[in-house]
């Protein structure tokens, strides 16, 4: 038996005129990939246009659709090319999607794009998930837009991920199946989708900062040295209380103790001041000694290795995904704290 989800009910249906807005809006509920699809005409003239109309027709023999509009500036040389080419958007190309959704001429989208060509030298992009290339196999009508039928003819792919087309704006699509699953019998708030988010946050956290405890430990730092590095890492020159800031937004306490204790062990120095650092030294001026820079280099390195390691563990469009997510929730959260605060 399946189980019934509780939703409020729909609108209600529309009126036999559609208002084009509205229609609109409900189809961009339907989620999909986005392509650019390309073509070089019998005049050789070119043509590259953003799609989200694409979709599988037939296994065999295989065959691909799309549709363009008439209006189209590039619906000649579609309509009377013998191929065209399909290149699955990758999850980073939502700037090469919108720059074929301008309307302009084929010459100059291509202008300032590198591609090779393909079958019927039609022009092919790089840095797509897929790419299939295709020979025009029917033309049909379809209202005010004609629908493209094509025989693929062959297709070149690569892992990652794809761009994704939803109400409007593009996403990352990221795989809901090995979740968190109750044992049966268990209250259901502990599965995945009903977890509260504090909860998660909180476990994630706190599991996340023992491993860079344990990576601290490695270097001999404790909790507060390492953030001072790795703040000077990514900019030196940063003043006692920049770092005091910084360090607060990670909920670590940094005192003058840690950096006069930096400063002893040849890691950091302290601009302008002979002695040690106190309190009340606001705006004394710190950065890295050679040493420093080979600490923070071994911090980097071992933090590349921790982010290398989540996306092989969590996938790439789900560690993809779990940066925007997060940095959304940061900024909507703690709109003062720099989206990128160290
Ligand atoms: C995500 C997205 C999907 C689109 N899908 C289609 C489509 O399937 N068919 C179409 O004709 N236009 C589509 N468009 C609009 C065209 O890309 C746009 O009108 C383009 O300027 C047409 O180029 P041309 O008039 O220079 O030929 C889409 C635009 C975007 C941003």
């Amino acid at each position: 038996m399946i189980k019934e989800i509780k939703r409020p009910p729909l609108s209600k249906p529309s009126p036999s005129a559609l208002d084009p807005r509205e229609f609109r809006q409900v189809l961009g509920t339907f989620t999909t990939g986005v392509t650019v699809i390309t073509a070089r005409g019998q005049d050789n003239t070119l043509a590259g246009v953003t799609a989200n109309s694409f979709n599988s027709v037939s296994m065999d023999p295989p065959l691909v659709l799309w549709s363009l509009a008439r209006k189209s500036n590039s619906l000649d040389t579609f309509a009377s090319a013998e191929h065209w080419a399909v290149h699955i958007l990758a999850h980073d190309q939502d700037n090469i999607s919108s720059h074929f959704a301008r309307s302009v001429s084929g010459q100059e989208k291509f202008a300032d794009i590198n591609y090779e060509n393909g079958l019927d030298n039609t022009p092919l992009l790089s840095g797509c998930t897929a790419r299939l290339q295709c020979r025009t196999k029917n033309i049909y009508d379809g209202g005010d837009h004609i629908i493209l039928v094509g025989e693929v003819i062959t297709y070149d792919k690569c892992d990652t991920p794809p761009l994704v087309f939803q109400k409007g704006s593009y996403a990352i699509a990221t795989n809901t199946s090995q979740t968190i699953e109750p044992p049966a019998g268990e209250d259901l708030r502990n599965s995945s989708d009903k977890s509260p988010i504090g909860y998660l946050l909180a476990t994630a956290y706190l599991n996340f900062s023992a491993k860079t405890k344990a990576q601290a430990e490695k270097l001999n730092l404790n909790g507060a040295e390492y953030l001072i590095l790795s703040a000077l890492g990514t900019r030196e020159g940063r003043t006692y209380h920049e770092i005091i800031t910084l360090a607060g937004y990670a909920g670590t306490n940094v005192g003058p103790e840690a950096i006069n204790d930096l400063v002893a062990r040849g890691y950091i120095q302290i601009f302008d001041k002979e002695d040690s650092l106190s309190p009340e030294d606001d705006h004394a001026k710190i950065g890295l000694t050679p040493d420093g820079r080979l600490a923070v280099e071994k911090i980097f390195k071992e933090s590349e290795l921790v982010e290398a390691e989540i996306m092989q563990k969590l996938g790439t469009p789900e560690a993809i995904a779990l940066r925007y997510l997060l940095s959304k929730f940061v900024k909507t959260y703690s709109p003062s704290i720099p989206y990128r605060w160290f």
